[in-house]
């Protein structure tokens, strides 16, 4: 057994940055890829039709087996406990509760192509925020745990949160900065439509409808992120205000849209500052940049039509405030 090696390029509150683990060869095998796990597609089906959906509490610990090749385990795998599966170039990486080594053994010997690898550890802590999950508060909402009550003090706006294995609980700088500039954009204008790209755990879109955006388009290129979200936009009866795709941020960036959030990694930002039908909205909201990557992203900004308003930083992650030309709600 060894511990998993993970990115930690958050300086001081020793966290995870678990989008890279899909963009920037976090694990020991260097390579890239995406998750998918396999959450209760009974429960998000009763929660579509307004049905309460079960809260899923996190587990203290992730097991989790790396095997060398790709491969697509079944739902009865191991019942109710299997997380999910997440591959990672040409390695998957199956995540559960508790020990599964001799399970996960033995179904790995029927998969042609495939071979055990190695079992991790690591505390879910770890893994989503570097501290357990509970209320807090900050930016004027209250995020709760779906198996907490909330407890939110006067004005404050609720957000039952359950990030199981996505990224957006809350607790990191970069999203707990973009909540900062949520809030003063509208303080400042009432952005209708929102496109939130790299959605995670849905928490950035939850926030703008709180806040009272209409519609919301969030894209996500994590299997695992989108149902994660899913499940989220559903404990908060948000479900039928976004539109939820699965698919790469770059391919949605034209989209109309007041508002557009982005919280994601810096080649991606670059990226989208170079699509021409990106730039028309009237606010924009960028974050996930770290230290000196501030000036490579202001330099492209410059390239653009759009005026930096405000930056905000939080242990060395910066969040960009913009304005745009558009007028596009
Ligand atoms: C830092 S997290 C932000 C999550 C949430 N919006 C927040 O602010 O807490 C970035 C998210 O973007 C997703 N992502 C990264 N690259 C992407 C891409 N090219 N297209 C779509 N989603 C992407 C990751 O899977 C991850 O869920």
């Amino acid at each position: 057994m060894h511990s998993l090696e993970r990115p930690c390029h958050q300086p001081t509150l020793n966290r995870a940055w678990p989008f890279k683990l899909c963009s920037q060869a976090p694990l020991k095998n260097g390579k890239k890829g995406c998750r998918e796990v396999h959450l209760p597609f009974f429960l998000d089906f009763l929660g579509a039709f307004g049905v309460k959906i079960k809260p899923m509490p996190p587990p203290g610990k992730l097991f989790i087996y790396e095997i060398e090749g790709r491969v697509y385990p079944p739902d009865d795998l191991t019942g109710a406990d299997f997380l999910g599966c997440w591959r990672e170039g040409d390695h998957s990486y199956l995540f559960f509760p508790r020990p599964m080594e001799a399970a996960v053994k033995a179904w790995v010997a029927t998969q042609e192509g495939a071979r055990y690898s190695s079992e991790s550890v690591m505390n879910y802590a770890d893994w989503e925020a570097g501290q357990p999950l509970q209320k807090t508060s900050m930016a004027g909402f209250h995020l709760c745990p779906v198996w907490e009550d909330p407890t939110p003090a006067a004005g404050e706006l609720v957000i039952r949160m359950e990030p199981g294995l996505a990224f957006g609980s809350g607790y990191h700088p970069t999203t707990r900065t973009c909540l900062e500039l949520l809030r003063r954009v509208y303080a400042a204008d009432g952005p209708r439509k929102v496109l939130d790209l790299g959605t995670g755990t849905g928490i950035l879109s939850l926030a703008a409808l709180a806040l009272g955006a209409e519609r919301v388009v969030a894209v996500e290129y994590n299997e695992l992120a989108v149902r994660t979200c899913a499940r989220n936009l559903k404990h908060n009866q948000r479900r039928a205000d976004v539109d939820l795709i699965q698919a790469d941020a770059r391919d949605y960036a034209g989209l109309p849209a007041g508002l557009t959030l982005a919280n994601i990694h810096l080649d991606v930002l670059l990226d989208l500052l170079a699509i021409p039908a990106f730039l028309t909205k009237d606010w924009y909201i960028f974050s996930g940049i770290l230290g000196t990557q501030l000036e490579v992203f202001r330099q492209r900004l410059k390239e653009t039509p759009l005026q930096e308003v405000e930056t905000l930083h939080e242990n060395m992650w910066f969040a960009v405030l913009a304005r745009g030309g558009g007028s596009l709600e």
